[in-house]
């Protein structure tokens, strides 16, 4: 048996922080599948196709980890992905309630899963990703926490809203 852990998200667009969370993931599991939420209710800025594309783009030819968009409940992408563990990054306290809080409804939808926390690198800890898109609109340098493909894809799409 492999053991597979899905670690979910919007990923608007995915940071060095996510990939931080994904690697340190690895050491623990076999496989990891990204799941990619849609996330209607956040009115993403990058649609669900364009996200899952940076992130296929950012794990290319890492064949542990596995990209997946989803669009009902996660502890159904969960099942389907046959993963028995939930991943989530913690960056601050002010992450823990909503955190315990999710982790308490799903695991009172799927008993079978657990959820893992994994505590952001200190380097990350403030990075958001609507943070990122924000300072990157206003001009600012947001290089050391992008994957240099993923600045240049924000940034030719903020071309083309401003
Ligand atoms: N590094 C950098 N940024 C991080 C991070 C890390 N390690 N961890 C989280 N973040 C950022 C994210 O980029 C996101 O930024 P944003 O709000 O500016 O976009 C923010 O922190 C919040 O992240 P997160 O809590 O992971 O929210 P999310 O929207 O990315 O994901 C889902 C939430 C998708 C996991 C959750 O809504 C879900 O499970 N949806 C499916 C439907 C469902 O099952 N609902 C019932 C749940 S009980």
């Amino acid at each position: 048996m492999t053991a597979t852990a899905i670690y979910p998200g919007t990923f608007d667009p995915v940071t060095r922080g996510h990939i931080d969370i994904c690697e340190r993931a690895l050491k623990m599991f076999d496989h990891v599948v990204i799941g990619v939420a849609d996330s209607l209710a956040k009115q993403p800025f990058f649609d669900i196709n364009e996200r899952f594309d940076m992130l296929e783009t950012v794990f290319a030819g890492n064949d542990r980890i596995s990209i997946k968009p989803f669009s009902g409940l996660l502890i159904d992408v969960a099942r389907e992905s046959n993963a028995n563990v939930i991943i989530r990054g913690l960056r601050a306290i002010s992450d823990f309630e909503y955190e315990v809080q999710l982790a308490g409804m799903n695991r009172s939808l799927a008993p079978e899963i657990e959820t893992v926390f994994l505590t952001a690198a200190q380097h990350y800890a403030f990075v958001s990703s609507s943070l990122v898109r924000e300072i990157a609109r206003l001009d600012g340098d947001v290089s050391e926490f992008l994957h240099p493909e993923i600045l240049r894809r924000l940034t030719e799409k903020l071309k083309t809203v401003k």
